[in-house]
């Protein structure tokens, strides 16, 4: 069976996880469960990096002990792991003995080749980065990534001859256009490759910080944590102590990454495996962020979305439907509830919500709950049908594959509308009042078997709403992306159950109320004027007064117009009004009409109107509004 193992970065202990993290994890389980439905055997990795001087020092605040610290963070991850419903095949922790173990043997077969070397160091040192940097790396004194004040620190240390493979990484990318993903990351990283390397600082002296993985070579250090935090990927699939686990996963097939860590990725640790002897991942793919009001959230700028208060308000598929639908894989993406709101409205309670109540709806008042068989001759609609129902799989997975996520939901999404549209065009509630039943059931049937199809198709993203979707539809078959290619799902017969509410509709306001949600005046009037609604001194630029006919005739070359002369006080104008249908001319003239008199001059078929009347139209007929008294013409009307 073909394998297939996907990363995520693991996390680091400081911080509870917020949309950002959730989001990386969310997309490595969707596209897990994506290749488990395609058949492969598949291994997710997620865990947590627990070493380094934050995590100490945070520990110390708290009194307690630094592991006591990342079981309590660990487990923060953990639960919201399973709260929003991901199945990874293991959490790895990077004080887990079996790791360890690995990345002392990792550094002393590196020390053993002469690959790493000890040196007088002399550099400025972030420590909420835990980076050195070198005089000229900083700006304005200041650490250039993430601009807090840096101390100057001279010691010996252990470095990694990266320089010495800079050549053979520059020579691997460029023949390898797979390896960095997207396209334009793979230039960056190259960009980054013309500026000679420098070795990598790859310890720290334990009089400093002792919360860390000790060299094998020297008990007086221990290693740089993205020494030991990169190893994991190897460690975990069993590298020199299962060798037979390590042979079926490594190559792993995606590391997926956030773009801030795409340099550590892209060149440390290609260059630690080539050291090590060890194959290259197949591809290290960079997503962008999520933003709030432009700026990237995160615990240091205070914007953090909290994803558990989300999953219990809304539910776990509906996030993950919104995290993956809403951010173009590799661009940045940005967050805000209202988006929230209308993408899962649209998309979820609109469209396929309505679509599987409707159906079941009417298999069960037309059928007796019991799914028809459809007529041998198909209709040119129902052909149609099939046209979107029989590529559907095919488009979703190569969507999948080239890491388009988004459009893959767009496909679904779009075949779901035109579904709606066929339930509307063949209008099977007609069909069930003219007694046509072999159209009724054809309609009823192929809807329920697209809808099969696209709950398939959906489980990656939704998994539970998507079970609740096929229980309803009764479909017994198995949840694989061969079994989408079957022309029938759900065959005649099949016990189809009227289901609650998919997606109930959410309500903007509602959700805020629960979440805590405070919004600022200037939001809110964006968003009121996204409803279409109009400011008081919109409303005022709308300038209305009443007019007195004076006389109305016909437009001599147009049925529906009638010419108006109206007396508005201090002046009279001509209107061109579309009442011919509603209005005699004759019964016109004397009535008091509502006119907006600001309005610009237009000609309407040859004719000049210098204004328009207001009439009301409830789509039967047309009425004229007038005031009822009898005011003076050129009367305001407020
Ligand atoms: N511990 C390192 C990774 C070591 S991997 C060998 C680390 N951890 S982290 O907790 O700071 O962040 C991990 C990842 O979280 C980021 O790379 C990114 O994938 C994700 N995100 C954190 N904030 C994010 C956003 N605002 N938006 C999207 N993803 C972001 O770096």
């Amino acid at each position: 069976m073909e394998k297939f193992y996907i990363t995520t970065p693991i996390y680091y202990v400081n911080d509870k996880p917020h949309i950002g993290h959730s989001y990386t994890t969310v997309l490595a389980d969707v596209l897990a469960r994506y290749n488990r439905l395609a058949g492969k055997d598949v291994f997710f990795l997620t865990g947590t990096d627990e070493h380094g001087q934050k995590v100490a020092q945070s520990a110390e605040k708290s009194g307690i002990t630094p592991k006591e610290h990342c079981d309590i963070y660990a487990k923060r991850f953990k639960d919201m792991w399973d709260a929003l419903n991901l199945k990874y095949d293991k959490f790895i922790r990077t004080t887990d003995p079996e790791h360890i173990g690995v990345v002392q043997k990792a550094l002393q077969k590196l020390f053993d080749n002469g690959d790493i070397y000890k040196d007088n160091y002399v550099g400025w040192y972030c420590v909420p980065d835990e980076r050195f940097w070198t005089e000229k790396d900083l700006i304005n004194g200041k650490c250039p990534e993430c601009e807090r004040p840096v101390t100057k620190i001279e010691e010996e240390n252990y470095f990694f001859r990266m320089s010495k493979y800079q050549d053979w990484l520059i020579e691997y990318i460029q023949s390898n256009p797979e390896f960095i993903q997207p396209d334009f990351r793979q230039n960056e990283v190259l960009g980054f490759l013309r500026k000679p390397l420098n070795d990598l600082c790859i310890s720290r002296p334990k009089q400093r910080l002792s919360w860390g993985v000790e060299l094998p070579f020297d008990t007086e250090y221990v290693t740089y944590v993205w020494v030991d935090a990169l190893i994991n990927y190897i460690s975990a699939v069993g590298l020199y102590f299962d060798q037979e686990k390590f042979n079926r996963w490594w190559p792993a097939d995606i590391h997926l990454i956030g773009k801030d860590i795409l340099t550590t990725h892209a060149v440390y640790w290609p260059i630690l495996l080539k050291a090590l002897g060890i194959q290259m991942p197949r591809t290290i793919f960079a997503h962008g962020w999520w933003m709030v009001d432009e700026r990237k959230m995160g615990k240091s700028l205070g914007n953090a979305i909290d994803p558990e208060s989300l999953v219990k308000t809304i539910g776990e598929d509906r996030l993950r439907y919104y995290l993956i639908r809403d951010m173009v894989l590799g661009q940045d993406a940005s967050y805000s509830l209202s988006g929230l709101v209308s993408r899962l409205n649209n998309d979820l309670s609109n469209d396929l919500g309505n679509m599987l109540a409707r159906v079941t709806n009417m298999v069960s008042a037309y059928f007796d709950c019991k799914l028809p068989q459809p007529a041998q001759q198909l209709d040119t609609e129902t052909l149609k049908l099939h046209q979107v129902m029989d590529k559907l799989h095919k488009e979703v997975w190569e969507n999948v594959e080239s890491m388009k996520l988004h459009d893959a939901l767009e496909v679904l999404n779009s075949a779901i509308r035109a579904a709606n549209k066929y339930i509307e065009e063949t209008q099977p509630w007609q069909l069930a009042k003219e007694g046509d039943s072999d159209m009724l059931a054809t309609v009823l049937f192929t809807a329920t078997q697209l809808l099969a199809k696209v709950g398939i198709l959906l489980f990656p993203v939704i998994p539970q709403k998507s079970q609740e979707l096929l229980t309803a539809l009764d479909y017994q078959g198995e949840m694989s992306l061969s079994a989408c290619a079957k022309d029938t799902l759900v065959p005649p017969g099949a016990n189809i159950t009227k289901p609650p509410s998919l997606f109930p509709r959410l309500h903007l306001n509602d959700l805020r109320k629960k979440l805590g949600v405070i919004i600022k005046p200037e939001e809110q009037k964006q968003e009121r004027f996204a409803e279409g609604l109009i400011t008081i001194e919109q409303l005022s630029k709308v300038k209305l007064k009443v007019g007195r006919i004076i006389s109305a005739k016909k437009a001599a070359n147009a049925d529906k117009l009638l010419l108006l002369e109206v007396d508005l006080g201090k002046e009279r104008r001509n209107l061109v009004a579309g009442i011919a249908q509603w209005y005699n001319p004759d019964e016109l003239a004397g009535k008091n009409i509502v006119v907006v008199t600001n309005l610009e001059p237009a000609t309407i078929r040859g004719h000049k109107s210098q204004g328009m009347l207001l009439a009301a139209d409830d789509g039967n007929s047309v009425s004229l509004l007038t005031v009822d008294k009898n005011v003076e013409p050129g009367s305001e009307v407020k």
